[in-house]
């Protein structure tokens, strides 16, 4: 059960989060949204210009493709709790750098730890370099699991946008996808 004031706090110290420059850019923070009693999280990499206007993860194109997926996948959005690497969006959509990345770790490892969500899923490269190997590779590793070092399960799909870029690699992405929606399926170890 998640600790409500916690929740609070962290939200709001996020709000006043100084640590790298992107908030000096930003419009609004995207803390993330979703079900905060979620077994299931997706990590993304860091909000565009529709998140940065709503405060809202994932409602651009990107957005729209993931809704899909999940919902050909058998999962349903508002079950789930959505977040990105860094809360602010880099200028002009460019990658967030190794020390913006490493800087708003602290907001999601917080997320995370009050959360406690079973399952994590990264959308793209970004992510999961961050929570499973800086050396991931998308392409090779998409649909492996793997365990956090606080034991939860963990893996990595193809962003959306890659596959509004790239749409022969929806038909893995659904299999991913599937095999997380077994994964929350099979009883709690
Ligand atoms: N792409 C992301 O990685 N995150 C968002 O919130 C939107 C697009």
């Amino acid at each position: 059960m998640l600790n409500s004031d916690a929740w609070t706090q962290l939200r709001e110290q996020c709000e006043q989060c100084r640590l790298c420059e992107l908030h000096e850019h930003r419009t609004q923070l995207v803390f993330g949204a979703g079900d905060v009693g979620a077994r299931l999280m997706l990590i993304g990499e860091a909000p565009g210009e529709k998140e940065d206007l709503s405060g809202t993860p994932f409602i651009g194109r990107s957005g729209r493709q993931l809704d899909a997926l999940l919902e050909e996948a058998g999962l349903d959005r508002s079950t789930v709790y959505i977040a990105n690497t860094v809360k602010c969006r880099p200028p002009a959509n460019r990658d967030p750098s190794p020390a913006e990345l490493n800087a708003c770790g602290v907001w999601l490892s917080r997320q995370i730890e009050l959360l406690a969500p079973r399952v994590i899923v990264c959308l793209g490269k970004f992510a999961a370099r961050r929570m499973i190997d800086p050396k991931f590779m998308i392409s090779q590793q998409h649909g492996q699991w793997f365990t956090t070092s606080d034991g939860r399960d963990i893996t990595a799909i193809y962003h959306p946008a890659a596959l509004l870029r790239n749409p022969g690699r929806r038909p893995d992405t659904l299999a991913d996808l599937k095999s997380v929606r077994a994964r929350l399926l099979q009883p709690a170890p």
